[in-house]
């Protein structure tokens, strides 16, 4: 790794050291046998509660390590670099769901729910999308309706990542479908209440070890002190929480075109062709240089969204922009370089004894979750416009 030239902090180090040797040492060995299975982590993803790396921003005070999201990106990237499915789990506990009741939640909230999942004890999910409602999350139909001290919901949501396991999760419901986006309210959900019915767990092309699943809510009763935030605040709620989740995903997205970037340059030093390295053929050559531009392009990108976002709890200016234009590149140089690498590698590279062919399926979805690249060039060119 080699980025733009900032003094790391101690902190930012060690949280970056750690994670790297957590996930060298302890992810690396198993990430074949978590994707070829499809199972759930949780011995792993425990352990990585333990390390901090579940509520990386998250105060001690609530379970978490009280660092900065230099910090939660630069871990990111190391456990990425592993295994996208842990990076994945690891994201949405962060910046989805922690982050969303930080920023939003009553400390009474703050400490019951994220206290659990900061410490890795527990799982959490976001739940935004539905079957007919993607990238335009606000014709949502989910409907939760006031009764007394509590909502009854009803609806349909797909696409949950980590809803198979998890405890609690943020959902987004309708409460006042007539005033469309603008109706939309958020909700913590005990997934252990009646009303609360798993889907099937998706099979899935990439990170196969993440669970995803649909969900059913029939009736289901939620406690008014549950509610995050006010009613009709739902979809602010849900846009700001995916502009710190979009950085995540940079983030595993960088890490997993580093790994396939570091498995290139191995190889072409390595593979021979033609009496001599594969390397000092120009072909090869070219390749590797314009993979290592666009890692080190969106290196660069990411940090500047992570530093914009700390800027943002002093400001309160948003960084949507900073925050798309890093998923955007950052996803498409993940799928330029795992591609590049399996192509340097040859047969091997689409053979399942190496961990390319992983990469470059794991890699796909980070174009298509929590903004596809489409949805993050609306974003940045209604930014440029001024269409905000
Ligand atoms: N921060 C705060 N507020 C925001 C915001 C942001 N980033 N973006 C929009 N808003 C506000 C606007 O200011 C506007 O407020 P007013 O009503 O007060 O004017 C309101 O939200 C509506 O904004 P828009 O008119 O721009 O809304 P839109 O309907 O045109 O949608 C969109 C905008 C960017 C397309 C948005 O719908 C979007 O991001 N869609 C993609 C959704 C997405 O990423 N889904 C992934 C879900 S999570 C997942 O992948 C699975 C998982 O489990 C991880």
């Amino acid at each position: 790794m080699t980025g733009p030239n900032l003094d790391l902090t101690e902190e930012q180090r060690m949280i970056r050291d750690t994670a790297r040797d957590f996930a060298q040492n302890e992810i690396v060995p198993v990430a074949a046998h978590f994707d070829e299975t499809g199972e759930f982590p949780r011995e792993t993803i425990r352990k990585m509660g333990a390390l901090g790396l579940m509520g990386i921003e998250v105060p001690e005070e609530y379970g978490g390590a009280a660092l900065d999201t230099l910090a939660y990106v630069l871990a990111m990237e190391e456990i990425a670099k592993a295994d996208v499915s842990h990076s994945t789990i690891m994201s949405v506990n962060n910046s989805l769901y922690c982050h969303g009741i930080l920023k939003f939640g009553t400390a009474e909230q703050k400490k019951k729910y994220v206290t659990p999942i900061a410490s890795g004890q527990k799982i959490g999910a976001y739940s935004l999308t539905e079957p007919m409602s993607g990238s335009d999350a606000g014709t949502m139909k989910s409907r939760a309706v006031r009764e007394g001290d509590c909502y009854v919901i009803n609806g349909r949501k797909s696409w949950v990542t980590s809803g198979p396991v998890a405890d609690y999760l943020i959902l987004f419901a309708m409460t006042q479908p007539e005033l469309k986006h603008k109706g939309v309210t958020a909700f913590i959900i005990e997934t252990d209440q009646p009303g609360f019915i798993r889907g099937k767990t998706e099979p899935k092309l990439g990170i196969r070890a993440s669970a995803t699943c649909e969900i059913v809510y029939d009736n289901y009763r939620c406690p008014v002190e549950n509610r995050l935030g006010q009613e009709g605040e739902g979809f602010k709620i849900a846009m700001t929480v995916l502009d710190a989740g979009r950085i995540g995903i940079a983030s595993q997205a960088l890490g997993v075109a580093e790994a396939a970037f570091e498995a290139a340059v191995k190889y072409a030093k390595e593979r021979e062709a033609f009496g001599q390295a594969i390397g000092q053929f120009q072909g090869i050559q070219w390749m590797l240089a314009d993979m290592k531009t666009r890692i080190e392009a969106a290196r660069w990108l990411i940090w500047n969204a992570a530093l914009s976002k700390e800027r943002s709890k002093h400001t309160g200016e948003r960084y949507t922009e900073a925050a798309s234009m890093a998923k955007l590149f950052a996803s498409e140089t993940a799928m330029w370089v795992t591609e590049k690498a399996v192509q340097i590698h040859g047969g091997m590279g689409y053979s399942k004894e190496l961990p390319l062919e992983r990469y470059f399926r794991d890699a796909k979805i980070t174009e298509i979750y929590e903004g596809t690249s489409e949805i993050q060039r609306l974003v940045i060119a209604r930014g440029v416009l001024g269409m905000k």
